[in-house]
């Protein structure tokens, strides 16, 4: 089956091509990054996107500094302030930090963090398809477009219906930036998943139908407690799953925790421009005028998670000991 990559690394012209994840999944359209500068704007733009691609292409983006000869310090200030919320920006931007200045050691440590990527989902996938069976739900996307790897929850996904454990996935359109509608649509069709798009306020009748056995998200950060970031809605399902009685995991390379939280009350949400609730690519929705208001992630509180996958394997409560213990910490 063929891969999908969002970008792709040209050592010979110190080039960086994304896939322009705007235009999908109607236009298949690369774009070349030859600076940080652009760098920066392409994750702002939502060109690449999902908090592993951003962390990859952010280190990516410092090796273009490089070979530029940008000015160090104002490349990492401009990717740092490129997106709040995914943790992973910041720590690939902090383990580039040591290698400032020299062209070799900073390309080999933006590949190693990419490689990385590809190895800790290899194993959150097969972790994450022990959990799951039957008719899977998922918000937003988390596929391969969102990771440069194999995906978390997605990749989980896919792994467990090749294994014959999941049969068909509901996928939240994840309003309003569609995401899931757009993106992991796109995903699901290309790896041959029987899957069915769902606008996001239909969850909740579904699982009361009981045409929901379990749910699997991704995560943008985590703190030590096991509350987590991820895209706006996410909350809104923990909450119905947990009414439901339906299991709710959320899977994660260890390197979206932040270890500097204790818990989610000081996650920096990011908001977004009114212009994407307002209108949908270019078509007004709203009277002229009328105001939105655009967070784009919520918090999910950690009593509501049944589990956490990564590349550890399955974390369980009390999740601060848990993650601890996975990270090392304890
Ligand atoms: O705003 P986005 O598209 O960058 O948000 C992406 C998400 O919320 C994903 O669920 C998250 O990054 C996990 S990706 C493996």
């Amino acid at each position: 089956m063929e891969r999908i990559l969002p970008f792709r690394f040209d050592e010979k012209e110190g080039v960086f091509w994304l896939l322009d994840q705007r235009r999908l999944p109607l236009e298949e359209v690369v774009v070349p990054v030859r600076t940080a500068k652009e760098m920066a704007e392409a994750i702002r733009a939502m060109v690449v996107r999902g908090a592993p691609a951003i962390g990859v292409s952010a280190a990516f983006g410092m090796v273009l500094a490089h070979l530029r000869g940008e000015n160090l310090e104002e490349a990492d200030r401009l990717l740092r302030q490129s997106r709040p919320t995914a943790v992973n920006l910041f720590h690939a931007l902090d383990r580039m930090r040591p290698h400032w200045g020299n062209l070799e050691g900073s390309l080999k440590e933006a590949l190693a963090i990419w490689h990385e990527v590809e190895e800790t989902e290899r194993a959150i996938s097969q972790h994450g398809a022990k959990v799951l069976r039957g008719q899977v739900l998922t918000h937003c996307n988390t596929g391969p477009l969102a990771t440069g790897g194999y995906g978390t929850a997605l990749g989980a996904i896919v792994e467990a219906f090749r294994q014959g454990r999941v049969s068909h996935v509901w996928v939240d359109e994840t309003r309003p930036y569609l995401q899931g509608a757009r993106l992991t649509a796109y995903e699901l069709q290309k790896a041959g998943v029987p899957a069915t798009l769902i606008t996001d306020n239909m969850a909740g009748f579904l699982m009361a139908r009981g045409r929901v056995d379990v749910v699997l998200v991704g995560v943008d950060r985590m703190a030590l407690n096991g509350d987590f970031a991820n895209k706006i809605g996410t909350y809104a399902l923990a909450v119905l799953a947990h009414h439901h009685g339906i299991p709710f995991y959320a899977a994660l390379p260890l390197s979206s925790v932040d270890p500097g939280l204790e818990s989610g009350e000081g996650i920096p949400i990011e908001e977004r421009p009114a212009e994407e609730v307002l209108e949908l690519r270019g078509m007004r929705l709203a009277p002229p005028g009328f105001p939105a208001y655009h967070p784009a992630f919520d918090v999910t509180p950690h009593r509501y998670l049944t589990g956490i996958v990564t590349e550890r394997g399955i974390l369980y409560p009390p999740f601060d000991e848990a993650l601890r213990h996975a990270l090392g910490l304890a």
